[in-house]
């Protein structure tokens, strides 16, 4: 008969002993500071993250072996990064999140070891990996080690790229080149006041370029979200930003192999929206929120807009159509009558192209007057930076739907998912132009002449305008040409998208052989 012992064994005393030193991390000093400024500690941090007690650690007494600068003395178990894998609702995510409380969360060569063994795993088994950032960067008192701990980081963050959904969340310090493992992931999250981000922070831009600016005015949430372009979503605070990476999360595939989650539909396929017969204004200069449209179309309450605050006159994000996940594209004509500029290029592109990867369906609602005229954006590289919106959407293999609202002109026509670059269904509105140019500028240049010897140069120019646009700017060239698939009423667009999403489910593409192509950068 065995014998019941009441005593803690030692080594179950020692086990003890070491797990709450690695849950006190830095110290309870440290976690107050912590709480202080406003943040929440690496292990609340994944605990309001995940699923309730889904959370399993791994390496929880991991150490470094640095021992210069006195860092022998200061070794805690599970060094300055917790890790692990959860669940979000009921999917497997892999997650690590600095701990700022032990050594700044700065990365050595423990601290890189384990953030690479999670994206391994998350590599390996298919699954999201969610990073949240709270660092000083790269651990000054392990030298080389620390930036070789970055390289290895670097390199699974690209070997994983299109593969899993890669998610950085910023929530402290983010600095030096250790802001480009986020940089190299699909989507930076960042918590307004505490997160920042930056190659070279305000001292060292004072003492090179002498210009004087905070580290928020720098790199915080808003500048970062609204002017660099960097990151795609800001909250205020960090429950909020763990509140929306779940919701974002709702519309991805786990990798590269699955289908985004479909959810059954409580607002009918074939539900008919009469509103949308109305919106378009019937002056072409006037702008209208394309924001209402895709609300109007989409299954009700479903859209997710990314990058909201960096070149607003391009909307994309994510909706369901019919239960099913679409990427949305989106000229918004109420912002810069929603010309095509670089940042808006650059934004597209870069959203076409994680679809693309991730069986994600393309639908794109067009109404532009085109491409940005400006020496600014000549000299800016709006050619190279345009281009990118047509490797992207040419490259795409996904179902893609477009309908064309209003006005597709020019370069934009042939950008904006068209049936030139393989669009697989391509809808327009009654009342879309589908041209050159506008009627105004064609016009001015092909009558240049009897325009300027006309007696009556206003009325001519009225004349030739509603001529040109009876003529052309229309659907029906395009459509009698078959480069759009049907003229549809505004209320139709619902369902028909979903049938046409339905159609295209099985669809299949193959392309030439190559290591890969060449994207303008
Ligand atoms: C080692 C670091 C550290 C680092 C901070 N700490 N950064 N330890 N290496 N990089 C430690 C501090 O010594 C301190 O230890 C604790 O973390 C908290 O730091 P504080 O300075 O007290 O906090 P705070 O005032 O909030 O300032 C945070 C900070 C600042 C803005 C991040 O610490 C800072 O500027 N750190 C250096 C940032 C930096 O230059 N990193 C290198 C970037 S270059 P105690 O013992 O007091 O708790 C880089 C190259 C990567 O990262 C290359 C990849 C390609």
């Amino acid at each position: 008969m065995s014998e019941t012992r009441t005593e803690e064994s030692p080594a179950l005393a020692r086990l003890e002993r070491l797990r709450e030193q690695a849950r006190l991390g830095g110290g309870a000093q440290r976690i107050e500071r912590q709480h202080a400024r406003g943040k929440l500690t690496a292990r609340e941090r994944i605990a309001y993250l995940l699923d309730p007690g889904t959370f399993c650690e791994l390496d929880e007494f991991a150490t470094h072996r640095a021992t210069d600068f006195g860092l022998e003395r200061r070794r805690v178990p599970g060094d300055s990064v917790v890790t692990g894998w959860g669940e979000i609702d009921g999917r497997t995510v892999y997650v690590f999140a600095q701990d700022f409380t032990v050594l700044g969360g700065s990365v050595g060569e423990a601290h890189g070891r384990k953030i690479c063994k999670v994206l391994d795993l998350a590599l390996e088994n298919g699954a999201p990996v969610i990073g949240l950032n709270d660092s000083g960067g790269a651990r000054i008192q392990e030298g080389v080690d620390a930036l070789a701990a970055y390289g290895e980081i670097f390199y699974r963050n690209v070997l994983a790229s299109g593969v899993i959904p890669q998610i950085s969340v910023i929530v402290g310090p983010c600095a030096g080149g250790a802001v480009y493992s986020p940089a190299l992931t699909d989507f930076i999250f960042m918590t307004a006041g505490t997160a920042r981000m930056f190659i070279t922070g305000p001292e060292v831009i004072k003492a090179v370029t002498h210009e004087e600016v905070g580290a928020e005015e720098l790199g915080g949430a808003e500048v970062h979200n609204r002017v660099s372009g960097v990151a795609h979503f800001a909250a205020p605070s960090e429950e909020e930003t763990f509140d929306q990476v779940r919701r974002l999360l709702s519309y991805l595939p786990s990798n590269n192999a699955d289908d985004p989650p479909y959810i059954p539909p409580t607002d009918p396929p074939g539900r008919m929206d009469e509103s949308l017969d109305h919106l378009v204004p019937d002056d072409p200069a006037q702008g209208y929120d394309m924001r209402a449209v895709i609300e109007r179309v989409a299954d009700e309450g479903s859209f997710l807009e990314v990058q909201a605050g960096f070149a607003p006159n391009l909307i994309v994000g994510f909706a369901r159509l019919g239960g099913y996940v679409v990427g949305i594209v989106a000229q918004q004509p109420a912002v810069l009558a929603g010309v095509l500029d670089s940042d808006a290029a650059d934004k597209g592109a870069r959203f076409i192209r994680f679809c693309d990867s991730f069986n994600i369906p393309l639908l794109t609602f067009t109404d532009t007057p085109g491409f940005l005229p400006g020496v600014a954006q000549e000299h800016g590289g709006i050619i190279r930076h345009g281009a990118k919106m047509i490797y992207a959407y040419a490259e795409a293999s996904v179902p893609k739907l477009s309908v064309i609202t209003r006005k597709a002109y020019g370069g934009a026509y042939i950008v904006m998912s068209s049936k030139h670059l393989r669009g697989d269904i391509c809808l327009a509105w009654p009342g879309a132009e589908i041209a050159v140019m506008g009627p105004q500028g064609a016009v001015n240049i092909i009558f240049r002449r009897e325009l300027r010897e006309a007696d009556d140069r206003d009325r001519l120019l009225d004349e030739l305008v509603r001529e040109y646009r009876e003529k052309f700017a229309n659907p029906y060239v395009a459509a009698a040409r078959g480069y759009l698939d049907g003229v549809i009423a505004p209320r139709e667009t619902r369902p028909r998208l979903i049938r046409a999403l339905e159609m295209l489910r099985n669809k299949r593409v193959q392309r030439p052989m190559k290591k890969h192509g060449n994207m303008p950068v």
